[in-house]
């Protein structure tokens, strides 16, 4: 199987928990990436099962529109049932690295407000530690090189993305040679530095279902 059809395979998986676990006429939050498309796609034959959803990007939020599947403002909205999303990374415990396409803050966002967290990802994606794929930062633009020394003393080497801009006008550090062996402690740990909006770890609260996709089929870990 190729990746894509792993992903397919996972996103389908994922639109068949949500349709078995979310309530009729309930909004789902909806991640960002390729893995997410693929769910988007998926989501679009049973919409009329669903009031809407909750979007994690922008590009997000334009997909669901091109599915006819309304957006609603998170501001207007007091439960998710489930977010289904995407990760770069994720071990045992469910901790995620996510922030690949640069959509972390508002996927944390999503993420705290949701019920359930269901990640979608291929088993490339399934790692012991944490910290091969550079871990995000978004970052308020002024404080971009405060940041950086900030991480670098913390044993990591960040790396601007260069020509990015975050759907929330920001700019995010990508950062390099972390062995991230206390996600918990590490996500707090960088969130305290001022002008950090928020950073790709999510160990505070992870994911609390995996649908990992497999050349044996989807495996569920909870
Ligand atoms: C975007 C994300 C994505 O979930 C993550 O990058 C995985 O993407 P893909 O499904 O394309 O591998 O966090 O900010």
């Amino acid at each position: 199987m190729t990746q894509d059809e792993l992903k397919q395979a996972v996103a389908q998986a994922a639109a068949d928990y949500v349709a078995a676990n979310a309530p009729e006429g309930s909004i789902i939050g909806v991640g960002t990436g390729s893995t997410a498309n693929f769910f988007i796609d998926a989501l679009a034959p049973l919409k009329a099962r669903y009031k809407g959803a909750v979007a994690s990007s922008e590009a997000t939020r334009k997909r669901l529109e091109g599915h006819g599947i309304p957006v609603f403002d998170l501001n207007d909205v007091a439960e998710i049932p489930v977010y289904v999303d995407g990760a770069d990374e994720i071990d045992a415990g469910l901790n995620m690295i996510k922030g690949g396409g640069g959509a972390l803050t508002r996927e944390k966002i999503v993420a705290a407000v949701a019920r359930t967290f269901v990640c979608i990802c291929d088993a490339s994606k399934l790692v012991d530690v944490m910290g091969t794929f550079p871990l995000p930062v978004e970052v308020i633009p002024m404080a971009r090189a405060h940041v950086a020394r900030e991480l670098a003393k913390l044993g990591g080497t960040p790396l601007l993305r260069e020509g990015f801009v975050t759907d929330n006008g920001n700019l995010i550090l990508d950062v390099r040679g972390l062995s991230i062996i206390d996600p918990k402690g590490l996500e707090a740990r960088i969130n305290q530095i001022t002008g950090v909006v928020t950073n790709g770890l999510f160990a505070v609260r992870p994911a609390d279902v995996l649908l990992l996709g497999t050349a044996e089929g989807v495996r569920t870990i909870a």
